[in-house]
């Protein structure tokens, strides 16, 4: 098995989304919890109100940034000027990896503001990979792409959902952020098999995951974060954790959003696959928190 580039990650611990109905809670209560994912676009922002709860909650939390605007996948090239102000906050939060989506949306500088699936193809996975690194390059930090969820295929998709991350992620020499509820929302939409899936991506690559609730309808399942982790997923989560060994996990509860006592509630669930994973394969990652230059 190749070393894991990522190992100094595994310890992380559990994690959910800072989200804005729960700061008074955090700033005044302070609960003990492993890190903050935050969605970066929110706080890409000169000064106010965002920057300051920003900057309280660094002082007591470990912060990690996701972001929703990359567009790995958009043939377009980056816009400097963002990329700059994500470098500044990259800066401010001493985010020990950053991450964002395996997918495209934009169209010459205009953006769909959503994450649109990809046409899984060799010529698709070379271009993406180019930006993956571009942008790693140019933020100095370890980068993560999260597979998305998806709705609609491609005819001229030339491979397996799984296999291109896997193309793009060998490539562009990056993690992954594997989103264990995006891959049963679209292996119910597609009709393949979730665990096939799992098993073939690149384990070693797997810096973090993702677990949410989705909203099902009668004809498909829709990404919407806005329930607590079905037991199907669960059970994927519990295998990907079995193959992928002890992993960064973060909750996803971004609509309907519960008191933070529930979400975190339902986020440290996932305690009990990660100390079975910490307990059978410590000494296949064999490496502690902290033991890393990359870790803060
Ligand atoms: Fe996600």
């Amino acid at each position: 098995m190749p070393a894991n580039p990522f190992n100094a990650f595994t310890d992380y611990g559990i994690g959910i989304g800072l989200r804005v109905p729960h700061y008074q809670h955090i700033l005044t209560r302070k609960p003990v919890v492993d890190w903050f994912e935050i969605i970066s676009e929110n706080f890409m922002v000169d000064g106010g109100r965002p920057l300051e709860v920003l900057d309280q909650i660094l002082e007591q939390y470990q912060v990690v940034q996701h972001g929703v605007s990359l567009y790995f996948g958009s043939a377009d090239p980056f816009d400097r000027a963002h990329l700059k102000r994500l470098k500044t906050l990259v800066k401010r939060t001493r985010t020990p990896w950053l991450s964002d989506h395996l997918c495209w949306g934009s169209v010459d500088g205009t953006y769909t503001h959503d994450l649109l699936p990809m046409p899984y193809t060799f010529a698709a996975a070379r271009r993406t990979a180019e930006k993956i690194r571009q942008v790693r390059d140019y933020l100095e930090i370890p980068v993560c792409v999260e597979n998305v969820s998806s709705y609609v295929e491609f005819h001229v998709s030339e491979m397996t959902e799984w296999e291109f991350l896997t193309e793009v992620v060998e490539r562009a020499d990056c993690g992954i952020l594997l989103d264990v509820n995006n891959i049963y929302v679209s292996s119910r939409n597609h009709g393949f098999n979730p665990y096939d899936y799992v098993d073939g991506v690149p384990h070693h690559r797997v810096a973090q995951m993702h677990i949410a609730g989705h909203t099902k309808f009668e004809q498909y399942i829709l990404d919407t974060h806005d329930h607590p982790v079905i037991d199907p997923v669960w059970k994927l989560y519990a295998h990907a954790i079995r193959r992928c060994g002890v992993t960064a996990t973060l909750l996803e509860w971004d609509d309907k959003i519960p008191s933070f006592g529930e979400v975190h509630g339902e986020a440290l669930k996932a305690h009990e696959f990660i100390d079975g994973a910490r307990a059978a394969q410590a000494p296949r990652r064999g490496r502690t928190a902290g033991s890393s230059a990359l870790a803060r």
